[in-house]
């Protein structure tokens, strides 16, 4: 992912979240040097299916964002850019993935569930919902040696 490619992203970023990234949070992100990684239609080049912002802390990686444009969820391209994006962060000298994800958003609980990810902390009040209201965070760490080695 480049600047260059943030228009396409915070498109998606907007159709498929309530409480979107705006593209200056993309920015800031890639900016802060954030690793940015775009899924690509082999059949439509160009078409973006998938993305995902990682943040790098020495051994440790925080999935800041893993997201699939609505009308290609549920065919199995988040599994499979779950399995490319923990084998690369492995291969690159990753220990363990890191995440925070919304206790209601139980199709991305049971993807990172299926890839060993397990329920080590919780941020009160951490997102906003609608309402008004804040919904926690789940904190979710998956040891890559476990899955991968
Ligand atoms: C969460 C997300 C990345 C998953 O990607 P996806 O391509 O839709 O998911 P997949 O088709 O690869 O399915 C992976 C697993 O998710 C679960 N899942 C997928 N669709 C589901 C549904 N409709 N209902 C329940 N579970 C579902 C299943 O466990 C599935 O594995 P299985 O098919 O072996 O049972 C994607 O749905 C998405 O972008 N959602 C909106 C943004 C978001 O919530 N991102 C995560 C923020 S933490």
């Amino acid at each position: 992912m480049s600047l260059l490619d943030l228009a396409r992203v915070a498109a998606i970023e907007r159709s498929i979240y309530d409480f979107p990234w705006t593209e200056g949070n993309f920015r800031d992100s890639l900016n802060a040097g954030h690793e940015g990684w775009l899924l690509e239609s082999m059949e439509s080049p160009g078409k973006l299916k998938a993305y995902a912002l990682l943040m790098w802390i020495v051994d440790e990686v925080h999935l800041l964002n893993v997201s699939v444009r609505a009308d290609e969820q549920g065919q199995g391209i988040g599994r499979r850019l779950m399995q490319w994006l923990l084998a690369h962060c492995y291969a690159q000298g990753a220990q363990s993935m890191l995440l925070e994800v919304r206790p209601s958003n139980h199709v991305a609980l049971r993807l990172y569930a299926a890839f060993g990810f397990e329920h080590i902390g919780t941020r009160r009040a951490y997102y906003p919902a609608r309402g008004g209201v804040r919904e926690d965070a789940w904190v979710l760490r998956c040891r890559l040696e476990t899955v991968l080695a």
